[in-house]
């Protein structure tokens, strides 16, 4: 019987393997450069709105608290997205004729919603609520980052699962007293850890429970 594969087609499966192999690499490579590139995660990158309604301008600027507008943050689910009313309290008596601030007049007189654009979106599937985290001492700031900087609103943090758990691990270092909740600059003090062990206690974190898969599926 002849010899069906020569020697030649044995290098030719040699090489077909390194392709192979090159090519799930890369492909691989790939995939992964995407799933943490700015493109997909949308981390970092500003989101267009009816309105150009900057956080800055309102939060630093004129030293309006988060919870004017999200009212429901601590004690809901949702933070809550401010009524056409609550802008008009201002704007019914500052820059009345901007043409910027149309969409909120047309809103207001059509009494039809502003529709802001989504920036954070979890998927359905996984369970988050505001109010938790706020009654254990976790602030704005920790997970949405210097909003009083931001001109529009951009997202801090991936919001993979990676991230939640990542602090579901180890929640000592993000701990806020109360009063520090909605502040966007308060800076843990350099006491080796004595506030951040303090707070555990003092909030009662049941630092095995959060890391059950239960938590945020359910
Ligand atoms: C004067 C009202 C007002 C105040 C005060 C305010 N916000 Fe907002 N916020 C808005 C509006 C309107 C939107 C929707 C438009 C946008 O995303 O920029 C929004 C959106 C957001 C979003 C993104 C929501 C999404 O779509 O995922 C976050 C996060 C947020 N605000 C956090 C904060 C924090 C933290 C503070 C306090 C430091 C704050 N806001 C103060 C009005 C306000
Ligand atoms: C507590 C009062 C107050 C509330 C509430 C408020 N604004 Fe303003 N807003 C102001 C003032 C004051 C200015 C600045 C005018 C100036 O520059 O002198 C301003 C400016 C603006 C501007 C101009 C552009 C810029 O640089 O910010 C937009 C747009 C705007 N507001 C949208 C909104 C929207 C949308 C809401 C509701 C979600 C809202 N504002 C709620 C007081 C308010
Ligand atoms: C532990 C992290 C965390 C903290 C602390 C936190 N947020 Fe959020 N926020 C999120 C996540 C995650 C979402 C997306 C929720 C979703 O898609 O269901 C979100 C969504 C929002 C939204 C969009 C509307 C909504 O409720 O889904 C607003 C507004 C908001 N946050 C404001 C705030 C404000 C104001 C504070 C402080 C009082 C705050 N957040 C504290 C993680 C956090
Ligand atoms: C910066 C820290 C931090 C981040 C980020 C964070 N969490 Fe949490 N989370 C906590 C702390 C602290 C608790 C309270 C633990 C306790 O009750 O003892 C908590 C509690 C929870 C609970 C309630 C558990 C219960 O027993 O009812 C859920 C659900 C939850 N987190 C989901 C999420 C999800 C989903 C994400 C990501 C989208 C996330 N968290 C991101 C710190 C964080």
């Amino acid at each position: 019987m002849p010899n069906v594969f020569t020697g030649r087609a044995n290098f030719i499966a040699r090489l077909s393997i390194v392709v192979v192999i090159l090519g799930l690499t890369l492909v691989g490579g790939f995939a992964y450069g995407y799933i943490r590139s700015a493109f997909y995660t949308g981390v970092g990158v500003e989101v267009s709105q009816p309105v150009p309604f900057s956080h800055s301008h309102h939060v630093q600027g004129l030293g309006i608290d988060c919870r004017y507008c999200h009212t429901t943050a601590e004690t809901s689910a949702f933070a809550g997205l401010p009524t056409t009313q609550t802008c008009m309290n201002c704007h019914s008596k500052v820059w009345v004729d901007a043409p910027m601030l149309e969409p909120v007049r047309e809103s207001w007189r059509t009494q039809t919603p502003l529709r802001w654009e989504r920036v954070h979106n979890l998927p359905d599937f996984v369970y988050f609520a505001h109010s938790i985290h706020l009654a254990k001492g976790i602030g704005c700031a920790s997970c949405h980052g210097r909003v009083d900087e931001m001109r529009l609103m951009r997202k801090e943090a991936s919001l993979f699962m990676q991230w939640c758990l990542d602090c579901h691990r180890n929640p000592a270092p993000h701990l806020r007293p109360t009063e520090a909740l909605f502040s966007m600059d308060w800076q843990p003090p350099d006491d080796g850890g004595a506030l951040a062990g303090a707070l555990l206690d003092h909030h009662q974190i049941q630092q095995a429970a959060i890391t059950d898969c239960s938590t945020c599926y359910r």
